[in-house]
């Protein structure tokens, strides 16, 4: 099946914006539902709605297969070496908050050093921030080349003996980079550090093998894999996940308790704190099994065609600045742009009226904003289903936006 006949599974695609055709370029911001996950949300109320761990009856019985068998699905789909490795969160936020409230909490002392990256998004930096002020550790910044990409001598220099946890996000969310995590996660464990790795932008556009990646905790978000919202994904090597006190207490997390006491359940129920979202882990579960059948060489390929046109098409415009690498062999499916004399918002704007949807802002790297002395960018980001014919829409549209704005 050719890959652009997969678009047809999404409904959304069919809508018409401002009476012309939507073109939707904000997939790293959120992906479109296929009809497969709309169903089987769906199914799941219609037909097996009950609560998960607890019942003895059949309904119950039924939903917590059915949660449960997403937990191996997600462990085959990131090479986790077991299912108990896999605890489901909210998000990306939520996953990277719970290792923060956790082993930052428990392990992270005054004195200690935290290293992240000058590209994160806030969900990556804020909490390792605030864990250092509260515990008195210093967070220093790992720096970007000019092109954007890593700089790796400075990763070398500022990861040390005092170390004890490098924050990195697997790719971008701005510059499209795609960060050398196994290179990182060996200068970490040199040095006695853990690396937790954010894939929000990762997971849905190349295949990933926490494994071979070395990585200790990797986060990611069901929505931006063509799943659910409410629904994310918190892998922790399990000798890590044994040592950390939960940081949320209530049902479903216990064994037994007293008055006094409280015995945790087994990992990784003990990190999943009352009512989960049954009904978003199985809308996640649906979507890995239908990206599953595209499979990634063809994504990766479609995806690469559509980033060529759309980097170059942009290059090759008057008065645009595009950030992170000029060139498609290291540029992933975003591209962050600015028009000179035109306010992103102006041109979001704009380009809404012809039915293209891309976003403006900060993108929550407002650091990164500061580095590249812009307060804010334009961002075109693709998935799979959009087309080299949309690409070419998105261009025109922009060139008739600027004129008129140019006028
Ligand atoms: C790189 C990166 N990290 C983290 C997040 C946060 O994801 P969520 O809002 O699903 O928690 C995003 C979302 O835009 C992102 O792009």
């Amino acid at each position: 099946m050719a890959i652009t006949e997969f678009r047809a599974d999404f409904p959304i695609l069919k809508t018409k914006i401002n009476d012309e055709p939507l073109i939707y370029l904000d997939n790293a911001a959120t992906t479109q539902k296929p009809q497969a996950v709309i169903d089987a949300i769906s199914a799941y109320y219609t037909a097996d709605n009950a609560n998960v761990h607890r019942g003895v009856y059949t309904l119950a019985a039924r939903a917590t297969a059915q949660y449960e068998a997403v937990r191996d699905q997600v462990a085959a789909f990131i090479h986790a070496p077991q299912r108990e490795s896999i605890v489901f969160t909210r998000s990306t936020t939520d996953s990277l908050n719970l290792v923060a409230q956790t082993y930052g909490e428990q392990v992270v002392q005054a004195g200690d050093e935290i290293v992240v990256t000058a590209m994160e998004h806030h969900s990556n930096l804020v909490p390792w921030q605030q864990l250092a002020l509260r515990k008195q550790a210093k967070l220093s910044v790992i720096q970007l080349q000019p092109d954007g990409q890593l700089d790796l001598a400075s990763a070398r220099q500022l990861i040390s003996d005092k170390t004890v946890l490098v924050a990195v996000a697997h790719s971008s969310n701005v510059l499209g980079v795609t960060n050398p995590i196994k290179v990182l996660a060996q200068v970490a464990h040199q040095h006695g550090a853990i690396i937790v790795v954010d894939g929000a932008q990762t997971v849905a556009h190349q295949p990933v093998d926490v494994q071979a990646l070395d990585a200790d905790f990797y986060a990611f978000s069901g929505h931006k894999i063509y799943g659910p919202t409410g629904v994310g994904v918190l892998y922790g090597k399990l000798s890590l996940l044994q040592t950390l006190t939960p940081a949320q207490f209530g049902g479903e997390m216990i064994s037994d308790v007293t008055w006094e006491r409280t015995e945790f359940a087994p990992i990784p129920q003990r990190f999943e704190a009352g009512t989960p979202n049954i009904s978003g882990v199985i809308g996640l579960g649906a979507a890995l099994t239908y990206l599953q059948q595209i499979g990634f060489a063809a994504i990766q390929a479609q995806e690469q065609a559509l980033t060529e046109a759309l980097l170059n098409g942009l290059l090759a415009q008057s008065a645009v600045t595009v950030y992170g690498p000029q060139s498609v062999a290291q540029h992933g499916p975003v591209v962050a742009f600015n028009v000179a004399g035109i306010h992103p918002h102006d041109l979001a704007t704009g380009l809404d009226l012809g039915g293209v949807e891309v976003r403006a802002g900060h993108h929550c790297a407002q650091p990164l904003m500061q580095l590249l002395q812009v307060p804010a960018t334009v961002r075109a980001s693709v998935a799979f289903y959009n087309t080299t014919t949309e690409i070419d829409h998105f261009l025109t549209t922009l060139q008739a936006v600027k004129e008129f704005f140019q006028r």
